[in-house]
C-alpha cells in the first residue's frame, strides 16, 4: 500500500516514519518548502530521541520520501493521512479546524481510485463527517472513505510508542477502509497489541478522553501532594500505595509543576468546549484545565516562601525550561509562566535547558540571562530551581551546586532527588512537592 502523510510536524513525520519502518511505501507532504529541504538532508524539524536515524534508514531504503507535491502523493495512495495541526482558539478554546479543513479540500481535489482519508489529527467529534462533506463537495466523483485513526505518541518516546502501542484505536464503519487499516495494522496485531475497531465518532472522542484522563490524574497527584505537605505525608509512597492498585496504576502519578505539552492543555480546553456545544458539560475536566494553570502559578508561591517571601534581588538559576524531558518542546510549559512571574517580582533569573533555549527565547516574555550550560547558570546563584526532569539535572552533586552557589536553596519541583538523603545534608536547604 502507498501511504501519503499530510504534514509533516511532530504526528506526520513519526507516524510516517514509522509505517515506512514497518515496510509500507511513504511519501510525507508539507506545504513548507524549506522544511521539506531539510528532511532531504535529513535535518529533522524537531527533536526527537532516534528520529534521524530511521528517516535515514528508511529514506536509504526507498520506502520514505518529502515532497511539497501534495497532488502527485495523494493520487497515488491507498491511504491519506491528515496529521496537520488543531491548535486551540485562544479566544473559544476549540480546536482551530482550518488545516484540517484545508487539507479536506486538497486531497479532495487529487483523488484518484478508492482511498481511504484517515484522519490523525486530534479532532473533535464529528470532524470525520465535515472532512467527507468537503471532499465530497470539492470532488462528486471521488471513490472515498474516511477514517479516525487517532495518535497517543509521548514525545520524547514517540518511536517506542508507535513500536508498542497499549493499543491501536481505527474508527470506521466502511468494510474496504476497515479491511486496509487492518492491513496497515497487521503487524500489531501480529505482534499481540489491541487494535480496536469502533465507530468513528467514538474513536474520535476515545482520544480526548484519554488525554483528559491523564490531565485529571495528574491534576489529582498535585493536590494529593499540596496535602502531603500540610499533613506531614510523603506523595511518593501514597502514588505508589494508590497506583498498586490494578484500578489505579502507577503510570502518572508524578507530582510536578502542573502538566504542559502541545496536547494536555489543548484537548482538555477542546473536550470541555465539545462538551458545552452538546449540552453534556464535563465539569471534571473544567476544573482540572484551571487547577493546573493555577498550579504554574502556585509554585511562584513556593518559591517565594523558600526564600523566604521575598525574590527580590535573588539570583535565581532555572534547570530546564522544555514542558518535560527529551524534547525540545516548550509549548504551554510551566517555565513560560513561572519564569515571568519570577522576573516581575524583582529575580535575576539565569536559565539553561539542555534543548529548548531557542524555543524558550521566544515564548519567556521575560528579560532573562539565557546559559550555555548548567554549570553557567548556577555560578553565583543564590538558589536553583529544577523545572524539567532531564537526566543531566537528576545526579547533581551538593558539593559541586554549593561551590558554585552563593547561597545553598536547592528547589526540586520535579522530585528527582531522595529528600531524605538530602534534608539531611546541612550544606544545603531542600525543598521539593508533597515530601
Ligand atoms: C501526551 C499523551 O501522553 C500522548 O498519549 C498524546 O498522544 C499526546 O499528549 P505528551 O504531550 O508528549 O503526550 O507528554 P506526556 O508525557 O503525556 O506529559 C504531559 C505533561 O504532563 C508534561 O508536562 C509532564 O511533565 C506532565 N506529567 C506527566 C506530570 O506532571 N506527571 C506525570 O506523572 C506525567
Amino acid at each position: 500500500m502507498n501511504i501519503t502523510m499530510i504534514g509533516t510536524g511532530y504526528v506526520g513525520l513519526v507516524t510516517g516514519t514509522c509505517f515506512a519502518e514497518k515496510g509500507f511505501n511513504v511519501t510525507c507532504v508539507d506545504l513548507n518548502e524549506d522544511k521539506i529541504n531539510k528532511l532531504h538532508n535529513n535535518i529533522m524539524p524537531i527533536y526527537e530521541p532516534g528520529l534521524d536515524k530511521l528517516v535515514e534508514k528508511n529514506v536509504a531504503d526507498n520506502r520514505l520520501s518529502f515532497t511539497t507535491d501534495l497532488k502527485s502523493a495523494v493520487s497515488k495512495s491507498d491511504l491519506v493521512f491528515i496529521c496537520v495541526g488543531t491548535p486551540e482558539n485562544k479566544e473559544t478554546g476549540h480546536a482551530d479546524m482550518k488545516y484540517v479543513y484545508g487539507a479536506a479540500k486538497e486531497i479532495g481535489e487529487a483523488l484518484q481510485g478508492f482511498t481511504v482519508i484517515v484522519d490523525k489529527s486530534t479532532v473533535p467529534v464529528g470532524t470525520g463527517d465535515a472532512v467527507e462533506k468537503i471532499i465530497k463537495e470539492t470532488n462528486p466523483n471521488a471513490d472515498f472513505a474516511v477514517a479516525s485513526n487517532p495518535e497517543f505518541l509521548r514525545e520524547g518516546s514517540a518511536i517506542s510508542d508507535f513500536l508498542n502501542p497499549d493499543r491501536v484505536v481505527v474508527g470506521t464503519d466502511n468494510e474496504k477502509a476497515k479491511s486496509m487499516l487492518a492491513n496497515l495494522y497487521k503487524w500489531a496485531s501480529d505482534e499481540g497489541f489491541s487494535v480496536m475497531f469502533t465507530a468513528r465518532r467514538t474513536a474520535e472522542l476515545i482520544k480526548y478522553a484519554a488525554n483528559a484522563f491523564l490531565a485529571m490524574k495528574i491534576t489529582y497527584i498535585n493536590e494529593i501532594a499540596d496535602l502531603c505537605e500540610n499533613v506531614e505525608a510523603n506523595v511518593e509512597d501514597v502514588a505508589l500505595g494508590i497506583g498498586l492498585d490494578s484500578r489505579i496504576g502507577k503510570k502518572f502519578l508524578q507530582a510536578g509543576p502542573g502538566y504542559g505539552g502541545s496536547c494536555f492543555p489543548k484537548d482538555t480546553m477542546a473536550l470541555v468546549r465539545t462538551s458545552e456545544q452538546f449540552n453534556s458539560p464535563i465539569k471534571l475536566i473544567q476544573k482540572t484545565t484551571e487547577l493546573n494553570e493555577a498550579r504554574k502559578l502556585n509554585m511562584v508561591g513556593k518559591i517565594k516562601k523558600a526564600f523566604n517571601g521575598d525574590v527580590k534581588g535573588k539570583d535565581i538559576a532555572i534547570l530546564g525550561l522544555t514542558f518535560k524531558a527529551n524534547t525540545d518542546d516548550m509549548r504551554e510549559s510551566c517555565s513560560t509562566v513561572i519564569i515571568p512571574e519570577l522576573a516581575k517580582l524583582g529575580a535575576n533569573i539565569k536559565a539553561y535547558d539542555p534543548q529548548g533555549m531557542e524555543e524558550a527565547k521566544h515564548l519567556i516574555k521575560a528579560d532573562i540571562t539565557y546559559c550555555d550550560s548548567k554549570e553557567e547558570a548556577l555560578k553565583n546563584a543564590d538558589g536553583l530551581v529544577i523545572l524539567t526532569e532531564w537526566d543531566e539535572f537528576k545526579n547533581l552533586s551538593v558539593k559541586e551546586v554549593t561551590d558554585l552557589m552563593k547561597g545553598n536553596l536547592f528547589i526540586d519541583l520535579r522530585n528527582l532527588y531522595d529528600d531524605k538523603i538530602m534534608k539531611q545534608d546541612s550544606k544545603i536547604k531542600y525543598v521539593s512537592l508533597g515530601r
